[in-house]
């Protein structure tokens, strides 16, 4: 599948070499992409564009951005390059001013929620962003059985494809609803950070799983 990555950080990196490795098609997006063209030259199945050369060579769109730039990265990436597409928010509203990350907004809305009401003709499912990079694409790495991944959007087909994207690297996949269920999806990630900030962050290997009785 063509994959366009917006968002060049530890995460939209990881996400393009394990893509590429999974034998997708990928064009991380960046506001200068001159800056990987070492990250290119090692990963071959790999391209850098513009933020409006990923998003119109995506047939899925994957959000890894900095909250407080992903209005400006979308505006960069085009309405009409992401209408119609599966749009995976990753991104997570953290305002990092009181020293440790908390969340930015919350309780009546959420970083999913803002996306899809930026660009609404995009399919955002809210995914991914409650685990490390390195995790988001190998999750058959964790110990004690197959992890779960919550998501949660609008449009039921978009989920679809997510879930098999996520299903085929070792997810087990939960679906919590409609894009406003990102209200709650997000917090969890500060669940992730407060475990891995308590330890010196010698705790960054930690995913969530629903155990049944
Ligand atoms: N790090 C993790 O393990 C992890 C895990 C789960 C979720 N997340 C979430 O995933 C997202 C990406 O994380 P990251 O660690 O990769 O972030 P990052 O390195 O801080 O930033 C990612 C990218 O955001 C873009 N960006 C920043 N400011 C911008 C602006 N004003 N306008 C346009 N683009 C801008 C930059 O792209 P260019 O400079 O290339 O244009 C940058 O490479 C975040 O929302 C984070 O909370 C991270």
């Amino acid at each position: 599948m063509r994959m366009g990555v917006i968002g060049s950080g530890m995460v939209g990196q990881r996400l393009a070499a394990d893509l590429a490795r999974l034998g997708h098609e990928v064009v991380v997006g960046t506001r200068d992409p001159g800056k990987l063209e070492g990250f290119v030259a090692e990963h071959p199945g790999v391209r850098a564009a513009t933020n409006a050369g990923a998003a119109a060579f995506g047939e899925m769109i994957l959000l890894a951005t900095r909250w407080e730039g992903t209005r400006e990265a979308l505006d960069l990436a085009g309405e009409e390059n992401l209408n119609g597409k599966t749009l995976v928010d990753i991104t997570n509203p953290l305002d990092f001013s009181g020293g440790r990350p908390a969340l930015a907004l919350g309780w009546n809305t959420s970083a999913g929620e803002q996306v899809q009401g930026w660009i609404p003709g995009a399919r955002v499912v809210k995914a991914l962003n409650i685990v490390t990079a390195d995790a988001m694409l190998n999750p058959r790495t964790f110990v004690g059985g197959e992890p779960d991944m919550f998501i949660a959007g609008n449009d039921a087909a978009a989920k679809g494809e997510v879930t098999r994207l996520l299903e085929g690297v070792g997810w087990g996949v939960v679906d919590l609803g409609d894009i406003t269920m990102s209200r709650y999806i997000e917090p969890l990630a500060l669940i992730w950070i407060t475990h891995a900030a308590n330890s010196g962050w010698t705790k960054r290997d930690h995913a969530f799983k629903l155990l049944n009785r």
